[in-house]
């Protein structure tokens, strides 16, 4: 398949689909070294990537299970979120670090970098033939978390869970799923009606 159509047929794949194998240590290293050719203004790095092996999954659990206590879930709701540190074949945390110390670098152009990043690894693990999702949740904006997994001035932006896709048949319903409608306003050419008073130009 050419390549602009193997991107295009990226798409986020359910926990229920994805299976073992998880991608491999070579897999998910090009994945990230991928992810490092997003446009980074002044080269400040803002994303690094965390990957959480299976071994490590029940210690994620508790800590998940403390976060929700900390937030007043009771035992059930402790025992569900100990539940989601076992999702995905495949976890990785995505750590940013936003600078507000930067001039030239506004946070906004940080966190740019950090999705085009991610996007980056995404299509490196779909590329590669791994399915995969971006998640968040509250365990993201969990302090206890952050602790765990951050330095000092980083936080979690999102979760990758990645895998083996099931199978044809279950990997069907979002595999097939019709692409969204190409917005007509997507890319447009710009009017140049900008006056000097301040009136407001004409955007496309
Ligand atoms: C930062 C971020 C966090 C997300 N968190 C969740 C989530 O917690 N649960 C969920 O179902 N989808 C979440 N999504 C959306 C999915 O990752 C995915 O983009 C969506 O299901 C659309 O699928 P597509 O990538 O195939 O278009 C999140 C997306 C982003 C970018």
């Amino acid at each position: 398949m050419p390549l602009l159509a193997q991107l295009a047929a990226r798409r986020s794949a359910e926990p229920r689909e994805l299976t073992a194998p998880p991608p491999p240590p070579e897999v998910l290293q090009a994945a990230a070294e991928l992810a490092m050719r997003a446009p980074d203004h002044q080269a400040l790095r803002p994303v690094r990537f965390v990957h959480v092996g299976q071994q490590e999954r029940a210690a994620l659990g508790e800590l998940f299970a403390r976060a929700a206590q900390v937030r007043g879930r009771d035992a059930v709701g402790m025992q569900m979120a100990r539940e989601r540190a076992f999702v995905g074949p495949a976890l990785l945390a995505v750590v940013a670090r936003i600078r507000d110390d930067v001039a030239d670098v506004p946070p906004h152009e940080q966190w740019l970098t950090v999705g085009a990043a991610l996007m980056n690894l995404l299509n490196a693990l779909h590329l590669q033939g791994f399915g995969a999702k971006v998640l968040g949740g509250s365990a993201a904006r969990s302090e206890v978390v952050r602790r765990a997994f951050c330095h000092e001035g980083e936080q979690i932006a999102c979760w990758v869970i990645a895998g083996t896709l099931a199978d044809a048949q279950a990997a069907a319903p979002t595999a097939t799923r019709p692409p969204a409608p190409i917005p007509r306003d997507l890319l447009g050419d710009w009017t140049p009606d900008w006056a000097p008073d301040g009136a407001p130009g004409g955007m496309p």
